[in-house]
């Protein structure tokens, strides 16, 4: 039975004990390996359907290919797409999109009720680079935003997941093997609002019982979509480069070492969070990584590809943001508490994402526009 906190606990703002079960017969939760699982059923409907769950600035880097990997394990319709863009035709055709701004939050509360949400996935940001170029807007986006996704959350029994990042670790940090708890000061809005998320969702969650679930991401390196304007941007980018056959300027000097992941150990990493059993959660904010590399690295990987790529080093502001980043990342208690597993290293990657961006015709200058393109009109 799924657990209903009462009208009282919820106009209290308090949320219910979970109840526990078994996984639902539909087998919508594949968390059964992970020793000493004991699965909740208090996301499920009674009859052990699959969570209803809803995706905000879903048009951005890691939207699409979220909800595509959800919408595999629970069915199209059962994952809203959403963002305050133009969904371009493809996105538009594979399933559910509704417009919502996240500082709305009216227009939340009626997605919420309209769409029977269990859980949310909330992406709306605005990234490092792009943050600091205007911080007003940022503190809009990625802090009044994300108090509209707490309460929102709290008012409706949602689980929630929100991302952080290695940026929300500053100067003051360890940088080798920066581990899940350590001094965060950092030094940009960006990183200043993902340390608020990450306590204000862990204050929600002692304070009110909130399913609260975060990772902090470090670069993540995909074909499908362009990178969203943060300082890891330059590791997608090469890749174009190269394939283009385009001289690679980097903003970045060559030995700055920074925490990576392919996408597709990014978005199972936080989907495994998602449906990891409660009673194995010891903390509800982890590191999770793959790899770390500095621009030399990767191309050096990258030319054994393309020997003849041409590269050229130029830093910007941006590489006073890095050099206040954490170098090598320490997952080990996502490893250790939930079975976190990375498949992709440096040489890996380089394989997947030269064949993805050939499939996809970008070497002939014809890859398809995405969203994010469409809508900054790039
Ligand atoms: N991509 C990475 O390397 C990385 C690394 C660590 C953490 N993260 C986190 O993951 C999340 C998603 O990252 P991403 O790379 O897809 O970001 P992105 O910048 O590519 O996409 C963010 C989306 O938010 C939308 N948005 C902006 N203002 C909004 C508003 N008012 N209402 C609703 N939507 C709005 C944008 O239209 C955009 O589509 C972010 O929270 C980011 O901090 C990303």
């Amino acid at each position: 039975m799924r657990f209903r906190a009462s009208v009282l606990g919820k106009l209290l703002g308090r949320s219910s004990n979970c109840m526990q079960s078994r996984v639902p017969s539909g087998g919508v939760c594949d968390v059964t390996h992970l020793p000493g699982a004991v699965v909740t059923s208090r996301h499920y409907h009674p009859n052990g359907d699959p969570p209803r769950i809803l995706i905000t600035g879903s048009l951005g880097q890691l939207g699409s290919g979220l909800a595509a990997l959800l919408r595999e394990k629970y069915g199209r319709e059962n994952v809203i797409m959403s963002d305050i863009i133009k969904p371009s035709k493809e996105t538009w055709k594979s399933g559910p999109y509704v417009f919502a701004d996240i500082l709305d939050f009216k227009c939340l509360q009626e997605i919420v009720v309209t769409y029977r949400i269990d859980w949310l996935v909330h992406f709306s940001a605005l990234l490092s680079a792009i943050g600091e170029q205007n911080v007003p807007l940022a503190i809009r986006v990625n802090i009044e935003g994300l108090h509209n996704v707490m309460e929102l959350s709290k008012q409706y029994d949602l689980r929630v997941f929100v991302p952080s990042t290695i940026g929300a670790f500053g100067p003051d940090s360890p940088r080798d093997f920066t581990p899940n708890v350590a001094i965060q000061r950092p030094r940009t809005i960006y990183g200043v609002s993902k340390v608020h998320a990450e306590l204000l969702g862990e204050y929600y969650h002692h304070k009110f019982g909130l399913d609260f679930r975060c990772l902090r991401f470090p670069g993540v390196i995909s074909a499908d979509t362009q990178p969203g304007g943060g300082t890891t941007d330059y590791a997608v980018q090469i890749f174009h480069d190269a394939i283009a056959g385009e001289h690679f300027e980097c903003y970045l000097r060559p030995d700055t070492r920074l925490p990576m992941m392919y996408i597709d150990d990014c978005l199972r990493s936080l989907w495994e969070m998602l449906v990891t059993p409660e009673n194995l959660l010891k903390r509800r904010t982890y590191n999770v990584t793959a790899m770390s590399f500095t621009p030399a690295e990767i191309v050096a990987a990258v030319q054994k590809h393309f020997p003849d790529l041409k590269v050229s080093y130029r830093p910007d502001d941006r590489q006073k943001i890095a050099d206040t980043w954490p170098k090598v990342f320490d997952d080990s208690e996502a490893r250790r508490d939930w079975g976190w597993r990375h498949v992709y290293d440096l040489p890996s990657m380089c394989d997947i994402m030269f064949s993805k961006l050939r499939a996809a015709g970008v070497e002939n200058n014809t890859a398809l526009a995405d969203d994010a393109v469409l809508a900054r009109g790039m």
